[in-house]
Protein backbone atom coordinates (compact mmCIF):
# COMPACT_ATOMS: atom_id res chain seq x y z
CA UNK A 1 0.00 0.00 0.00
CA UNK A 2 1.21 3.42 -0.68
CA UNK A 3 3.51 5.12 2.43
CA UNK A 4 1.79 8.29 3.80
CA UNK A 5 4.34 9.59 6.42
CA UNK A 6 3.60 13.13 6.82
CA UNK A 7 0.50 13.16 5.55
CA UNK A 8 -2.94 14.53 7.24
CA UNK A 9 -5.90 13.12 5.94
CA UNK A 10 -9.65 13.33 6.48
CA UNK A 11 -12.07 10.29 6.61
CA UNK A 12 -15.76 10.36 6.82
CA UNK A 13 -17.47 7.21 7.63
CA UNK A 14 -14.72 5.80 10.39
CA UNK A 15 -16.84 4.68 12.97
CA UNK A 16 -17.09 1.28 10.78
CA UNK A 17 -17.02 -0.38 7.49
CA UNK A 18 -14.67 0.86 4.85
CA UNK A 19 -13.75 4.32 6.55
CA UNK A 20 -12.71 2.74 9.82
CA UNK A 21 -10.63 -0.08 8.12
CA UNK A 22 -9.45 3.22 5.68
CA UNK A 23 -8.47 4.93 9.00
CA UNK A 24 -6.38 2.33 10.25
CA UNK A 25 -4.39 1.31 7.25
CA UNK A 26 -3.83 5.48 7.23
CA UNK A 27 -2.65 5.50 10.38
CA UNK A 28 -0.22 2.63 9.88
CA UNK A 29 1.17 3.97 6.49
CA UNK A 30 2.51 6.96 8.76
CA UNK A 31 -0.28 9.43 8.48
CA UNK A 32 -2.30 11.79 10.98
CA UNK A 33 -5.54 10.63 10.76
CA UNK A 34 -9.29 12.60 11.68
CA UNK A 35 -11.77 10.19 11.24
CA UNK A 36 -15.27 11.63 11.08
CA UNK A 37 -18.84 9.99 11.87
CA UNK A 38 -21.69 10.47 13.88
CA UNK A 39 -21.33 8.22 16.75
CA UNK A 40 -18.54 9.49 18.88
CA UNK A 41 -18.52 6.58 21.45
CA UNK A 42 -17.77 4.35 18.09
CA UNK A 43 -14.88 6.69 17.25
CA UNK A 44 -13.32 7.14 20.84
CA UNK A 45 -13.31 3.87 21.09
CA UNK A 46 -11.65 3.21 17.60
CA UNK A 47 -9.52 5.69 19.19
CA UNK A 48 -8.37 4.61 22.68
CA UNK A 49 -7.31 0.81 20.04
CA UNK A 50 -5.53 2.98 16.90
CA UNK A 51 -3.42 5.22 19.04
CA UNK A 52 -2.50 8.81 19.06
CA UNK A 53 -2.28 9.66 15.07
CA UNK A 54 -6.01 9.39 14.94
CA UNK A 55 -8.35 11.96 15.94
CA UNK A 56 -12.10 11.36 16.27
CA UNK A 57 -14.56 13.86 15.43
CA UNK A 58 -18.22 13.88 15.54
CA UNK A 59 -20.02 15.89 13.50
CA UNK A 60 -23.31 15.04 11.61
CA UNK A 61 -22.55 15.46 8.11
CA UNK A 62 -26.13 16.59 6.50
CA UNK A 63 -25.45 19.59 8.49
CA UNK A 64 -23.80 22.71 7.51
CA UNK A 65 -21.97 23.34 10.51
CA UNK A 66 -19.83 20.49 10.20
CA UNK A 67 -18.43 22.24 7.11
CA UNK A 68 -17.07 24.69 9.77
CA UNK A 69 -15.97 22.02 11.54
CA UNK A 70 -14.13 20.28 9.16
CA UNK A 71 -12.84 23.91 8.13
CA UNK A 72 -11.39 24.53 12.10
CA UNK A 73 -9.27 21.24 11.37
CA UNK A 74 -6.58 23.03 9.47
CA UNK A 75 -5.40 21.84 6.14
CA UNK A 76 -5.82 18.68 5.12
CA UNK A 77 -3.27 16.42 2.35
CA UNK A 78 -6.07 14.46 1.15
CA UNK A 79 -10.38 13.77 1.61
CA UNK A 80 -12.04 10.71 1.89
CA UNK A 81 -15.43 11.10 1.03
CA UNK A 82 -16.74 8.31 2.14
CA UNK A 83 -20.35 8.39 4.65
CA UNK A 84 -23.22 7.37 3.15
CA UNK A 85 -26.08 5.09 3.61
CA UNK A 86 -28.27 2.79 1.66
CA UNK A 87 -32.20 1.83 1.44
CA UNK A 88 -34.14 -0.60 0.40
CA UNK A 89 -37.50 0.02 -1.81
CA UNK A 90 -38.12 -0.90 -4.70
CA UNK A 91 -38.30 1.60 -8.30
CA UNK A 92 -42.16 2.18 -8.37
CA UNK A 93 -42.71 2.32 -4.42
CA UNK A 94 -39.76 5.20 -4.25
CA UNK A 95 -41.25 8.56 -3.55
CA UNK A 96 -39.42 12.18 -3.40
CA UNK A 97 -38.91 11.81 0.29
CA UNK A 98 -36.81 8.52 -0.07
CA UNK A 99 -34.85 10.06 -2.34
CA UNK A 100 -34.33 12.92 -0.82
CA UNK A 101 -33.23 11.04 2.58
CA UNK A 102 -30.34 9.49 0.32
CA UNK A 103 -29.52 12.69 -1.77
CA UNK A 104 -28.64 14.03 1.80
CA UNK A 105 -26.83 10.71 3.04
CA UNK A 106 -24.93 10.32 0.21
CA UNK A 107 -24.68 13.85 -1.67
CA UNK A 108 -24.60 16.54 1.14
CA UNK A 109 -22.51 14.35 3.81
CA UNK A 110 -19.50 14.78 0.47
CA UNK A 111 -20.86 18.60 -0.40
CA UNK A 112 -20.40 19.35 3.04
CA UNK A 113 -17.29 17.74 3.52
CA UNK A 114 -15.46 19.20 0.66
CA UNK A 115 -16.75 22.45 1.56
CA UNK A 116 -14.96 22.10 4.49
CA UNK A 117 -11.54 20.98 3.37
CA UNK A 118 -11.21 22.76 0.11
CA UNK A 119 -10.46 26.20 1.04
CA UNK A 120 -7.11 25.62 2.93
CA UNK A 121 -6.12 22.84 -0.07
CA UNK A 122 -7.40 25.94 -2.68
CA UNK A 123 -5.80 28.46 -0.92
CA UNK A 124 -1.70 25.82 -1.10
CA UNK A 125 -2.98 24.69 -4.50
CA UNK A 126 -2.80 20.67 -3.36
CA UNK A 127 -4.53 18.44 -2.38
CA UNK A 128 -6.61 15.21 -3.39
CA UNK A 129 -10.31 14.88 -2.31
CA UNK A 130 -11.65 10.71 -2.90
CA UNK A 131 -14.90 10.15 -3.70
CA UNK A 132 -16.54 6.83 -2.22
CA UNK A 133 -19.39 5.82 -4.96
CA UNK A 134 -20.90 3.20 -5.93
CA UNK A 135 -20.81 0.52 -8.87
CA UNK A 136 -24.48 1.19 -8.55
CA UNK A 137 -23.70 4.75 -9.99
CA UNK A 138 -23.14 3.62 -12.88
CA UNK A 139 -24.89 0.61 -13.45
CA UNK A 140 -28.34 0.54 -11.30
CA UNK A 141 -28.61 -3.54 -11.08
CA UNK A 142 -30.33 -3.58 -8.07
CA UNK A 143 -33.38 -2.12 -8.40
CA UNK A 144 -34.47 -2.20 -4.99
CA UNK A 145 -31.12 0.28 -4.42
CA UNK A 146 -33.31 3.06 -7.12
CA UNK A 147 -33.25 6.05 -4.35
CA UNK A 148 -29.37 5.13 -3.35
CA UNK A 149 -28.34 4.34 -6.95
CA UNK A 150 -29.79 7.75 -7.70
CA UNK A 151 -27.49 9.45 -5.38
CA UNK A 152 -24.50 8.14 -6.15
CA UNK A 153 -25.59 8.68 -9.69
CA UNK A 154 -25.91 12.57 -8.83
CA UNK A 155 -22.66 12.06 -6.60
CA UNK A 156 -20.52 10.71 -9.78
CA UNK A 157 -21.86 13.82 -11.34
CA UNK A 158 -20.49 16.28 -9.13
CA UNK A 159 -17.63 14.86 -8.79
CA UNK A 160 -16.92 15.04 -12.90
CA UNK A 161 -17.67 18.51 -12.37
CA UNK A 162 -15.23 18.92 -9.56
CA UNK A 163 -12.85 17.52 -11.27
CA UNK A 164 -13.19 20.02 -14.15
CA UNK A 165 -12.94 23.40 -12.10
CA UNK A 166 -10.45 21.84 -9.43
CA UNK A 167 -7.72 19.89 -11.42
CA UNK A 168 -6.40 23.04 -12.80
CA UNK A 169 -5.54 24.53 -9.53
CA UNK A 170 -3.53 21.44 -8.73
CA UNK A 171 -6.32 19.45 -6.86
CA UNK A 172 -7.36 15.98 -8.02
CA UNK A 173 -10.67 14.48 -7.44
CA UNK A 174 -11.31 10.78 -7.64
CA UNK A 175 -14.06 8.93 -7.63
CA UNK A 176 -13.72 5.10 -5.98
CA UNK A 177 -16.50 2.63 -7.16
CA UNK A 178 -17.62 -0.30 -5.02
CA UNK A 179 -19.32 -2.98 -5.00
CA UNK A 180 -20.76 -5.43 -2.78
CA UNK A 181 -18.70 -4.93 0.47
CA UNK A 182 -18.86 -6.83 3.82
CA UNK A 183 -19.65 -3.81 6.26
CA UNK A 184 -22.95 -2.51 8.22
CA UNK A 185 -24.29 -1.09 4.61
CA UNK A 186 -26.01 -3.90 4.28
CA UNK A 187 -28.28 -3.94 7.86
CA UNK A 188 -28.69 -0.41 7.88
CA UNK A 189 -30.07 -0.48 4.33
CA UNK A 190 -32.21 -3.53 4.75
CA UNK A 191 -32.79 -3.36 8.58
CA UNK A 192 -36.05 -5.52 8.57
CA UNK A 193 -34.08 -7.99 6.63
CA UNK A 194 -36.74 -7.50 4.04
CA UNK A 195 -36.04 -10.68 1.38
CA UNK A 196 -34.60 -9.29 -1.85
CA UNK A 197 -35.13 -10.62 -5.65
CA UNK A 198 -32.83 -12.61 -7.05
CA UNK A 199 -30.87 -11.12 -9.86
CA UNK A 200 -28.68 -12.33 -12.74
CA UNK A 201 -25.84 -9.44 -12.12
CA UNK A 202 -22.79 -10.36 -11.49
CA UNK A 203 -20.38 -10.04 -8.82
CA UNK A 204 -22.27 -10.79 -5.41
CA UNK A 205 -19.52 -12.22 -3.33
CA UNK A 206 -18.85 -9.39 -1.39
CA UNK A 207 -15.29 -8.01 -0.79
CA UNK A 208 -13.84 -7.25 2.51
CA UNK A 209 -13.82 -3.73 4.16
CA UNK A 210 -9.47 -3.93 4.42
CA UNK A 211 -9.78 -4.52 0.65
CA UNK A 212 -11.59 -1.96 -0.52
CA UNK A 213 -10.25 0.51 1.92
CA UNK A 214 -6.90 -0.72 0.80
CA UNK A 215 -8.10 0.69 -3.10
CA UNK A 216 -9.56 4.05 -1.90
CA UNK A 217 -6.26 5.05 -0.16
CA UNK A 218 -4.14 4.22 -3.15
CA UNK A 219 -6.71 5.89 -5.58
CA UNK A 220 -5.38 8.95 -3.46
CA UNK A 221 -1.96 8.63 -4.76
CA UNK A 222 -2.89 6.90 -8.18
CA UNK A 223 -2.74 8.30 -12.18
CA UNK A 224 -6.70 7.17 -12.20
CA UNK A 225 -9.32 9.78 -12.05
CA UNK A 226 -12.15 6.32 -11.30
CA UNK A 227 -11.35 3.04 -9.88
CA UNK A 228 -13.71 0.21 -9.66
CA UNK A 229 -12.67 -2.19 -6.07
CA UNK A 230 -12.84 -5.11 -8.73
CA UNK A 231 -10.69 -5.86 -11.42
CA UNK A 232 -13.34 -7.69 -13.40
CA UNK A 233 -15.89 -4.60 -13.06
CA UNK A 234 -14.19 -2.10 -15.27
CA UNK A 235 -14.66 -4.54 -18.18
CA UNK A 236 -18.50 -5.17 -16.99
CA UNK A 237 -19.13 -1.81 -17.14
CA UNK A 238 -17.63 -0.84 -20.01
CA UNK A 239 -19.81 -4.20 -21.87
CA UNK A 240 -22.57 -2.16 -19.73
CA UNK A 241 -22.14 1.57 -21.82
CA UNK A 242 -21.50 -0.32 -24.91
CA UNK A 243 -24.66 -1.88 -25.00
CA UNK A 244 -26.11 1.44 -23.81
CA UNK A 245 -24.64 3.31 -26.77
CA UNK A 246 -25.80 0.58 -29.30
CA UNK A 247 -29.33 1.36 -27.66
CA UNK A 248 -29.56 -2.04 -25.72
CA UNK A 249 -30.74 -1.69 -21.98
CA UNK A 250 -28.20 -4.63 -20.45
CA UNK A 251 -29.74 -4.52 -17.43
CA UNK A 252 -33.55 -5.08 -18.46
CA UNK A 253 -33.60 -8.76 -17.58
CA UNK A 254 -31.20 -8.55 -14.21
CA UNK A 255 -34.45 -9.65 -12.07
CA UNK A 256 -35.07 -13.33 -12.20
CA UNK A 257 -39.04 -14.24 -12.31
N1 LIG B 1 -20.97 -2.03 1.65
C1 LIG B 1 -21.28 -2.01 0.35
O1 LIG B 1 -21.75 -3.02 -0.22
C2 LIG B 1 -21.02 -0.75 -0.47
C3 LIG B 1 -21.02 -0.85 -1.87
C4 LIG B 1 -20.79 0.28 -2.64
C5 LIG B 1 -20.55 1.50 -2.02
N2 LIG B 1 -20.55 1.59 -0.65
C6 LIG B 1 -20.32 2.91 -0.04
O2 LIG B 1 -19.21 2.84 0.84
C7 LIG B 1 -19.33 3.86 1.83
C8 LIG B 1 -19.04 3.27 3.20
O3 LIG B 1 -20.04 2.34 3.52
P1 LIG B 1 -19.76 1.00 4.34
O4 LIG B 1 -20.04 -0.13 3.43
O5 LIG B 1 -18.46 1.08 5.01
O6 LIG B 1 -20.98 1.05 5.38
P2 LIG B 1 -21.04 1.40 6.93
O7 LIG B 1 -20.19 0.47 7.71
O8 LIG B 1 -22.48 1.50 7.27
O9 LIG B 1 -20.35 2.84 7.01
C9 LIG B 1 -21.02 4.05 6.73
C10 LIG B 1 -20.38 5.13 7.60
O10 LIG B 1 -20.92 6.41 7.27
C11 LIG B 1 -21.16 7.14 8.48
N3 LIG B 1 -22.22 8.10 8.23
C12 LIG B 1 -23.44 7.87 7.67
N4 LIG B 1 -24.15 9.00 7.66
C13 LIG B 1 -23.38 9.97 8.22
C14 LIG B 1 -23.57 11.34 8.51
N5 LIG B 1 -24.74 11.96 8.23
N6 LIG B 1 -22.58 12.04 9.09
C15 LIG B 1 -21.41 11.42 9.40
N7 LIG B 1 -21.17 10.13 9.15
C16 LIG B 1 -22.14 9.41 8.57
C17 LIG B 1 -21.55 6.04 9.49
O11 LIG B 1 -21.25 6.42 10.84
P3 LIG B 1 -22.36 7.03 11.82
O12 LIG B 1 -23.60 6.20 11.65
O13 LIG B 1 -21.74 6.91 13.17
O14 LIG B 1 -22.52 8.44 11.38
C18 LIG B 1 -20.65 4.90 9.08
O15 LIG B 1 -19.40 4.96 9.77
C19 LIG B 1 -20.73 4.45 1.69
O16 LIG B 1 -20.67 5.67 0.99
C20 LIG B 1 -21.46 3.40 0.85
O17 LIG B 1 -22.51 3.95 0.08
C21 LIG B 1 -20.76 0.49 0.14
Amino acid sequence: MTSLPGKRILITGAASGIGQEACRLAVLAGAEVVGVSRRGDRLQEFAAEIGNRFTPLSLDLELASSAEAIGECGRFDAAICNAGRGCTRMPLETDFPLLEVMMRANVLTAMNTVAGVLPPMREHGAGVLVVVGSILARAPTAPWRAAYSASKAALAALVAGWRQQLVPEGIAVKLVCPGLTATEFQSVANPTGIELPKLSAPFMTPQTAKEVAEIVLDSAYSECDEVYTRPESAEWISGVYSSLAAGVDPLKNVLLP
